[in-house]
């Protein structure tokens, strides 16, 4: 196993929830992959969801294109849905993250329940789909740090499984109790890394929730978004995914 700084991946879907509150072209969601990538991103994820609330499926080819120019991942998190299919398998993103997705939903609510049988069955199929069309593809599946979703998890080989940080994530910002999260992430990290499965995290985290993870060394890769678009606000997108990856780089974890 080598030591390496774990990846700081940059959701940018809300980038594109302004542009869509208004219709306009701005902003650039070329823009900001760019200024994400020139200040230290590892990776651009995006979800492009049925009811295309944020990301337009015109913007996955245009974000790849600054993606390949930097020889970065483009990391294309999608549900279930044959027509989504049909696009990951035109678009050939790096990696796909299967999400679960609630028209109703604010925001993606919580790992797949592949324990219910039609589920796994769905998940299984879109992934055999896609590395049917896709063989290069690497597949990501976003769960609960459960044991008996994991070992489930493991019949569908997936290269990795990014692990939900929602609940942790509100925990530690209420300020008491993320502890116990941390043991389950722990547990999940030794499964998955005996299973030879790359482990990642994301949703909900912020500057502050993001380092007890990091100092537990405990995943490859994360992926926020919500967090650093509203920080953008303050500081600008340049600088703060810039003192995102700072804190990164002082981070180490086994691969
Ligand atoms: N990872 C996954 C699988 C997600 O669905 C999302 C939200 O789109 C994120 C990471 C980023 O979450 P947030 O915007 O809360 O940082």
């Amino acid at each position: 196993m080598a030591n390496t700084i774990p990846r700081l991946g940059v959701n940018i879907d809300h980038v594109a929830t302004l542009r869509q509150a208004r219709g306009e072209n701005y902003p650039s969601l070329v823009d900001a992959a760019h200024t994400c990538l020139n200040n230290g991103a590892d990776q651009i994820t995006i979800h492009l969801r049925e009811d295309r609330r944020h990301i337009q499926d015109i913007d996955i080819p245009a974000i790849q294109l600054v993606t390949k120019k930097f020889g970065k991942p483009l990391n294309l998190e999608m549900g279930c849905n044959q027509e989504i299919i049909d696009i990951a398998t035109t678009t050939a993103p790096d990696w796909i993250c299967i999400v679960p997705e609630n028209r109703e939903e604010k925001t993606t609510e919580g790992g797949l329940n592949i324990l219910d049988q039609q589920i796994f069955n769905r998940v299984s199929e879109t992934c055999e789909l896609l590395r049917g069309k896709l063989p290069k593809i690497k597949i990501s599946l976003f769960l609960e740090a459960k044991s008996d979703i994991l070992k489930l998890a493991t019949k569908i080989a997936p290269n990795a499984i990014e692990i939900h940080t929602g609940d942790y994530a509100r925990t530690f910002l209420g300020g008491d109790g993320h502890e116990k999260y941390i043991d389950e992430f722990e547990v999940a990290r030794t499964f998955l890394l005996e299973n030879k499965i790359a482990c990642h995290a994301g949703h909900g985290l912020t500057q502050e929730s993001v380092v007890p993870l990091l100092k537990h060394k405990l995943f490859e890769e994360y992926n926020i978004g919500h967090w650093v678009i509203c920080q953008a606000v303050f500081r600008g997108l340049g600088p703060t995914v810039k003192n995102l990856k700072k804190i990164f780089e002082k981070a180490s974890v086994k691969v």
